[in-house]
């Protein structure tokens, strides 16, 4: 163990913390977390953890989703200028005047947004329950799905909604494309082909599977089969590869690397746990608002 790994466990216990990491983060801040896992599960889990600092390895609006959840927590960013550039694509005043145009419309967004817009939703969801939360809303007629329309497109085919979208769209995934996916099938023929729901479409209809990172690992897991292509950020082939060392990984294009998720290094996780900066707190009002819509989420799923 180096000494700042060291450092960080002594450090860590003394606090009282918890380090929580996304699937997409370095391999060695995955190593030292206590819990890795997609935006949903973190969320979960910021939620239930009995430890009153968490430091959250990911981006900026899993962050404020923990804040959100749980008021009272710490919630400490080792690099707060890591952001999400999807959630950017959207405000909550661009968001207001879209409700305008369809006054009438219920209003679905994606966990990638700022707390803000949460604020002005009537449910969010994340890539693993996008699809149950669209075919919940029975009776109706309008739907405004913000801001990924390459998710919209992936729930809109798979419940048969129409939803109106906004333009928004992962700059990472789009790097994604179809040569890339037929590329690395012809290479490796029986390797089970799984990409995330913010993939283009053309992308997403030549895989076998589109799963959020946290499914991707349970079906590796309960597969069968021992080649996988992984249409995704980059990151996520090394806890891949780590849960299930007989089987192999092949990245469906290394151009998929999401550079605000490797804003966190071990140094900066170890100045977090000292200095206790870098707070994320959502203002109580905004809150409030952005609770609820996350609360419809978790009841449907
Ligand atoms: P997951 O919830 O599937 O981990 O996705 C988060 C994300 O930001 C994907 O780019
Ligand atoms: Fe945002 Fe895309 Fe990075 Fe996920 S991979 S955090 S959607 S920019």
């Amino acid at each position: 163990m180096t000494t700042l790994i060291k450092k960080i466990e002594q450090l860590k216990k003394e606090r009282n913390a918890v380090i929580l990491s996304h699937n997409y983060q370095l391999p060695e801040i995955q190593d030292i977390a206590d819990f890795r896992g997609d935006s949903l599960e973190l969320s979960r889990i910021a939620a239930k953890v009995d430890a009153k600092i968490i430091i959250f390895c990911g981006v900026h609006f899993m962050a404020e989703t923990a804040s959100i959840l749980c008021p009272n927590k710490r919630i400490i960013m080792p690099d707060i200028n890591a952001g999400c550039p999807m959630a950017n694509m959207i405000t909550a005043q661009d968001l207001r005047e879209l409700k305008e145009r369809h006054p009438k419309a219920v209003v679905v967004g994606y966990v990638n947004t700022s707390a803000e817009v949460k604020a002005e939703l009537d449910i969010c969801c994340t890539s693993t329950n996008a699809v149950a939360v669209v075919n919940s809303l029975i009776k109706k007629d309008e739907i405004i799905f913000v801001p990924d329309k390459y998710l919209a497109d992936y729930v809109s085919k798979k419940t048969g909604k129409v939803l109106i979208a906004w333009d928004g769209y992962c700059p990472t995934h789009v790097k994604i494309m179809p040569e890339d996916i037929i590329r690395t099938i012809r290479v490796h023929p029986d390797a089970v082909v799984l990409v995330h729901p913010e993939c283009r479409p053309d992308v997403i209809s030549l895989a076998d599977e589109a799963l959020s990172t946290g499914r991707m690992a349970k079906f590796v897991k309960e597969s069968k089969a021992s080649e996988f292509i992984i249409g995704t950020e980059v990151g996520l082939i090394y806890r891949l590869s780590k849960d299930n060392p007989g089987k192999r990984f092949f990245a469906a294009s290394e151009l998929a690397l999401c550079p605000n998720m490797k804003r966190t290094t071990l140094e900066k996780v170890l100045w977090s746990l000292e200095e206790l900066k870098q707070q994320v707190k959502v203002p109580d009002e905004i809150r409030k608002k952005a609770k609820k819509a996350i609360d419809k989420m978790m009841e449907i799923t």
